[in-house]
């Protein structure tokens, strides 16, 4: 394993490569505790009058986070409305329909409550109601990020969304999903590890895989510094702590509240240098094949830390927990299955991330098409 000593002989984050000139901006009020929501009122009281909650159709009432906060707007005296129609990998057809309901409503600020489509997709929503004038393509078409109140509230442990300034909708005609330019950034994260004990096995797998993806991607990352690093080293370590859980099935809170921390930390982390190659590259798989992200993403982790300097990817994979890069894909094909993706759509999801060079220029290495498809092909062509 490494240890301190090895940490200097590792290749230099950002600030130290161009001189100093780090940034970390991360303006989400964060509260993490059991009873999160019932023990802070006064977030909700400050957001404004009315709610638009945002939920999907069933996870939100199952794991009791949308009984908390409607048991909060009701003791604060504030009204809501819900629209619980979130899809997985919303699209920006749902997001127009939340807010013509929220504005008709006459709601004044936005809860998005679950994993990361419904909080992605509220994201979305506070920004159009800010703008009722605008029509969708508002939502590709300008950096005003000026949105309406929002607080969410995750259940899942993968996306970070609840840290992250990204709202990622599918777009149809474009057969893909695609970031909205805008920083949208939440004003209050509450996070309570109890609502994950009540999520799928499978989801909160896939999830976890998403998360450390996420502290893989954000640390083999040209916009990394030393301060994103904070957050992914620290991610890497309470992720650890409870990866094995995973596949057990024997989690107590303990494990709920670690693998929560280690999302909104790598959301912390990504929210800083974006995601990188294999995010990239699972787009269009997850699209074509409706794939989960996490499972699609993490297909392509352990051919991204192969294509990194061996110091880096031996730290992240040690930090984590694995021996190497076979045992991290073991660990992979165990939470998510023996994943098997079509050549042709491998090929595609290449060409497709050829075409998206700002996704490129955040690995920290040389990257051309040959290196993207030993990455998607890894560890070799049948
Ligand atoms: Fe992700």
């Amino acid at each position: 394993m490494y240890g301190a000593q090895d940490v200097g002989a590792r290749t230099q984050a950002q600030g130290e490569r161009k001189g100093v000139k780090m940034r970390f901006s991360m303006p989400v009020t964060v509260y993490e505790e059991e009873s999160c929501v019932r023990n802070h009122p006064e977030v909700f009281a400050a957001a404004g009058k009315k709610a638009l909650l945002v939920t999907g159709r069933h996870s939100a009432d199952r794991n009791g986070a949308a009984s908390d906060v409607l048991s909060v707007l009701e003791d604060l005296g504030i009204a809501s409305v819900r629209f619980r129609e979130v899809e997985e990998n919303p699209c920006v057809e749902t997001v127009m329909r939340a807010r013509r309901l929220g504005l008709s409503e006459g709601a004044d600020f936005v809860v998005g409550i679950g994993g990361g489509s419904a909080m992605d997709a509220a994201k979305a929503i506070a920004l159009m109601m800010r703008h009722p004038e605008e029509g969708a393509d508002y939502l590709y078409g300008s950096r005003d990020a000026s949105r309406v109140p929002l607080i969410l509230v995750p259940t899942t442990c993968g996306t970070g969304s609840e840290v992250t300034p990204v709202s990622v909708l599918t777009l149809p005609e474009r057969k893909t999903k695609a970031s909205t330019p805008h920083p949208l950034f939440a004003d209050a994260a509450l996070i309570d590890g109890r609502y994950l004990a009540f999520a799928p096995e499978t989801v909160i797998r896939n999830t976890a895989m998403d998360a450390l993806g996420h502290l893989f991607e954000s640390y083999l990352n040209a916009d990394a510094t030393d301060y994103s690093r904070m957050c992914v080293d620290a991610g890497l370590k309470i992720w650890s702590r409870s990866r094995d859980v995973l596949l057990r099935s024997a989690a107590i809170s303990e494990d709920y509240a670690n693998l929560m921390r280690a999302s909104t930390l790598a959301g912390m982390a990504i929210a800083q240098t974006g995601t990188a190659l294999p995010h990239g590259l699972s787009y269009p798989i997850t699209y074509d094949l409706h794939m989960a992200h996490g499972r699609a993403v993490g297909y392509f982790e352990a051919g991204y830390l192969a294509a990194a300097p061996e110091e880096e990817s031996l730290y992240l994979l040690h930090t984590a927990g694995f021996e190497n890069l076979a045992a991290l894909q073991d660990f992979y094909e165990a939470m998510c299955g023996n994943t098997r993706i079509p050549a042709e759509e491998l090929e595609h999801a290449v060409d497709m991330l050829c075409e998206n060079p700002s996704k490129l220029a955040k690995a920290p290495f040389h990257c051309d098409r040959d290196v993207l498809r030993r990455i998607a092909f890894w560890p070799g062509e049948d």
